[in-house]
Formats: C-alpha cells, sequence, structure tokens
C-alpha cells in the first residue's frame, strides 16, 4: 500500500503496520540493520509506508515514504529520544539543545537560534574564507599523500569553533576536540547498535580510550568557558548568548547547561560538515568534471581575486553540487523518534511509547521521488527540475522544531571549502584509500587517502 499523503490524524486506526520481512529468530531484523543497513532501510519501503521490525525483543516502526517522515518530524506526538539519542547521551548530557524536549528545548533553540540566523551568516564569512583557504596552502605544503578524515574533521571543528566562540584559545584547543570527537563519536555508535551497557564498563583499552577522551573533551570545554568569563569580553557570538541566557524565571541558567550547550552544539556540528567535506571530496576525486565545472564557475564568478564570503551566493552550481552531495551522502542518515501518545501513522495505530526510524539517506535515493536516482546530477537542483521534487524528498537538515539550526551556515561553508579547493586542485586516490561508506553516528567514506594536484 502506497499513501503519498498525510491524512488527518485518525487516533482511532487500529491496524498494524506490516512487519518487514527476513527477520531471524531471536535477533529479528538487527542483523541485517547491523550487516547492511543502507541496503536494508533502502528496501523496506517496498514492504510498506510504515513497517514494523523486530530488534531483538523491541519493536520499531520503520516510517519510508517522504510524506510520513516529515509528518512525523512536525507532530508534537513524537520527541527525540530512542536508541540513537541514548547513546549520544553520554556525551551531549541532557541538558543541551539536541537532547533536550519540551519547554526546555524551547527555550534553548530561542537562546542560539540568532547566531544561526540568515543575517547573522555574512558575519562568519571571513572567517569561513580563511580557514578554506588555509587548507590550500596546509596541501601544497603537505605534498604528498593527505588524510582527507583528519583534514576534514579538521576544518570542521575550527569553523565551527572560531565562528560560534571567538577568540584564538580555539587554535591550540581546535586538535585536541577533533581528535577527541573521532574516538568518541567511533565508540558511541558501536554502544547504539551493539547495546551491551556492563560491556562498556570493563577497563579494556578501547573503553578506557573512550573514557579518556569523553573526560578531556568535558574539560576542555570548561577551560573555554572558564577563559571566555576570565577575559571579560563580550563578542557577539553564541558563547556570549549561552553564557547570557536566562531560564524561564529570569534567572541565569546553571553551569551544566552552559556545559551541555557548548558540547551540544559543537559536535554535531563538527561531526556533520566533516563528514559532508569527506564525501565532497570524494564526489570531487570520482567525478573529476565537476571539479572543473566548479573551477569554471569560480573563475567566471570571481575571476583572479581569491573566492570571498560574498561570492557564495554566485556560485550556484557549486552550491548545487553540494546539495547532490547531501542528498545521495546525507551525513545524518537515519533518525530516531519516540511517541508520546497514542497516534497514528498513515492509517496505521502508532502506541505510546513506540520507537521510530527513518532514513534520510533511503528517502532522498528513492527511485519513487528521483530519476536515475543514485546518478551524481547536480543539475536536478536547477529550480526548473527541483519543482519536481516531492515535498519532504529532500530534507538533509530535517524539518520541523529539530530542524538543524545550522542549514545556512553549513550551506556557506560548505559551498565556500568546495569551491576554493576545487578551483585550486583535482583529486586522485592514494594507494591505500578505501572510499566504501563508513556507517556509524553519521554517513562518511571509510579512508580517504587523497593527492591533491595543482591545477
Ligand atoms: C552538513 C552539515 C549538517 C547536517 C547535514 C546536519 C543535519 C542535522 C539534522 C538532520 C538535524 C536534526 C536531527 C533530528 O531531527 O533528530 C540536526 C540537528 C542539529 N544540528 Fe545539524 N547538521 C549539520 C551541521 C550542523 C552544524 C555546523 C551545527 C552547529 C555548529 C549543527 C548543530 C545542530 C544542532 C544543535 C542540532 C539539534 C537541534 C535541535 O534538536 O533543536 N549542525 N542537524
Amino acid at each position: 500500500m502506497t499513501v503519498e499523503s498525510v491524512r488527518p490524524k485518525d487516533t482511532t486506526a487500529t491496524a498494524e503496520p506490516p512487519v518487514a520481512g527476513g527477520a531471524v529468530p531471536l535477533l529479528g531484523h538487527g542483523w541485517r540493520l547491523v550487516r547492511d543497513p543502507l541496503a536494508f532501510l533502502s528496501q523496506l519501503r517496498d514492504h510498506g509506508d510504515v513497517v514494523r521490525l523486530k530488534l531483538g525483543p523491541k519493536t520499531v516502526y520503520a516510517v519510508t515514504t517522504p510524506a510520513l517522515t516529515g509528518a512525523v518530524a512536525l507532530s508534537p506526538d513524537y520527541i527525540i529520544a530512542g536508541p540513537l539519542w541514548e547513546s549520544l547521551e553520554s556525551l551531549l548530557g541532557k541538558e543541551g539543545v539536541a537532547t533536550a524536549n519540551g519547554t526546555l528545548h524551547r527555550r534553548q533553540r530561542r537562546t542560539i537560534q540568532p547566531a544561526f540566523r540568515l543575517d547573522a551568516i555574512p558575519a562568519y564569512g571571513p572567517v569561513m574564507a580563511e580557514e578554506a583557504r588555509a587548507l590550500v596552502e596546509r596541501w601544497r605544503a603537505a605534498a604528498g599523500v593527505l588524510d582527507i578524515t583528519y583534514e576534514s574533521f579538521r576544518v570542521a571543528v575550527r569553523v565551527a569553533a572560531r565562528c560560534l566562540m571567538r577568540g584564538s584559545y580555539m587554535d591550540a584547543r581546535a586538535d585536541r576536540i577533533c581528535a577527541d570527537l573521532t574516538t568518541l563519536f567511533a565508540g558511541m555508535y558501536q554502544r547504539m547498535v551493539v547495546p551491551l551497557g556492563p560491556l562498556y564498563k570493563v577497563p579494556l583499552p578501547s573503553n578506557r580510550e573512550f573514557n579518556r577522551a569523553l573526560a578531556d573533551l568535558h574539560v576542555l570545554v570548561d577551560e573555554i568557558v572558564a577563559d571566555r568569563r576570565a577575559g571579560g569580553q563580550k563578542p557577539n557570538d553564541l558563547l556570549t548568548a549561552l553564557l547570557e541566557a536566562k531560564d524561564d524565571n529570569g534567572d541565569p541558567i546553571g553551569e551544566q547547561e552552559i556545559h551541555d550547550q557548548v558540547i551540544a552544539i559543537l559536535t554535531p556540528g563538527a561531526e556533520t560538515v566533516g563528514s559532508t567535506v569527506m564525501s565532497l571530496l570524494l564526489v570531487l576525486t570520482e567525478h573529476p568534471e565537476l571539479g572543473d565545472k566548479i573551477r569554471d564557475e569560480v573563475e567566471s564568478v570571481v575571476g583572479d581575486r581569491p573566492v570571498a564570503f560574498d561570492d557564495v551566493r554566485k556560485l550556484t552550481y557549486t552550491a548545487n553540487v553540494v546539495t547532490e552531495t547531501l542528498r545521495l551522502y546525507p551525513a545524518v542518515w537515519i533518525l530516531t523518534r519516540r511517541a508520546v501518545a497514542d497516534t497514528e501513522l498513515g492509517g496505521y495505530r502508532i502506541p505510546k511509547g513506540a520507537d521510530l526510524i527513518y532514513s534520510p539517506y533511503a528517502i532522498q535515493r528513492d527511485r519513487r521521488s528521483y530519476e536515475r536516482n543514485e546518478d551524481f546530477d547536480p543539475d536536478r537542483w536547477l529550480p526548473e527540475r527541483s519543482k519536481d521534487v516531492p515535498k519532504y524528498a529532500m530534507s538533509p537538515f530535517s524539518v520541523g522544531n529539530r530542524k538543524c539550526p545550522s542549514d545556512h551556515f553549513s550551506m556557506a561553508e560548505l559551498t565556500l571549502i568546495t569551491a576554493v579547493v576545487a578551483h585550486a586542485y583535482r583529486f586522485e586516490h592514494a594507494p591505500d584509500s578505501d572510499p566504501r561508506p563508513r556507517i556509524g553516528i553519521t554517513l562518511r567514506p571509510r579512508r580517504l587517502m587523497l593527492r591533491a594536484l595543482p591545477r
């Protein structure tokens, strides 16, 4: 059955969604989700618009059509909770914007939103441009094989930290943040797919390394907050907004909340942008003709001077390459929610407490929404063609009250970086590069080792 439109809510719906095929005794669908999650999630729509999955003893509801994922994201009946968020709480805390719900979440969004508003982005332009150009210089000096995982996460952390928490102290700390986050994200994904709580308390080297990175990140954030307070300055940035924020009674927010907020903003910012920069560099390596076209666009828009932030809105082809990369390689490839009431979705009953999952990866590659769905085609984002894309079939930043606050910030940053590096270099794989997808909390190429060849 295919339901393309969202029907009015019918809380009397009694039909149970079909169970997806391929479950095995005991593990249910868990083994397929662990073995090849992208392929598994991508074929679920053939089983129904909403399907039940058995993950061990648990039932999870998978939502498979663009319209219904939009309905979930926009409905107050579903909140942030479920396995993904439980695994993230050890890092993000319970009082940060990414994990809070209800009135706390609304207040926190109000605090952080001004730093991400469209009219706030140009102020970050010089830092974004400087960091993009610094990459080109670093790679010229390196003149060998580049470890793109490190390079991509490094630039993502530096841009987020320098723009949102202005101050020279970030230069020294960006590398430490980067190293800690790499360890933490790998460990958290493992904790999500293999949720064997006590096992992670055993003092194995991997657990010790995870705990060390977690402790170091918390120390770093405390240092950043303490430095800012000691300096007595109040630049117009996100950190000042957090330090000055008031709770619903008009009192300053607590230290724990400030701490959790800094982590809850820096962490998703670094991981998602880092993963997307990797995917973009893979795309430029595997489709050199795209890089040539970007170079031509940069030359016609910018001429001989360096690319600047003000050029971004005219670099439409480059932006379409970024958008198409986000379609085929969405860093946030899976999302989870929990129903807080007995409710209905696509004509099916969803019981209170049910966990839901859906996959932007599966939705954005669905042949029912996109012609030549697996092809990399930036021109599908030309206005005359993009109007045919079904609603919610392209939501890499999500929609609704949990929509990424940083969509404009990220698009500007990614377009600028892509323009600057593609103008300067072509790329080729070095022998030990492994571009297969690495599926963790985010989706990215596994290990990208590239040579940057000056144009
Ligand atoms: C390519 C870049 C990015 C992508 C694809 C992305 C994607 C997303 C998505 C899909 C969500 C919604 C999660 C959900 O619905 O459960 C989200 C939330 C969030 N993102 Fe991003 N993001 C990106 C960059 C950033 C950056 C640069 C920052 C900060 C510097 C950031 C901060 C956040 C925060 C704080 C939330 C939680 C919002 C809330 O729950 O109210 N993101 N992001």
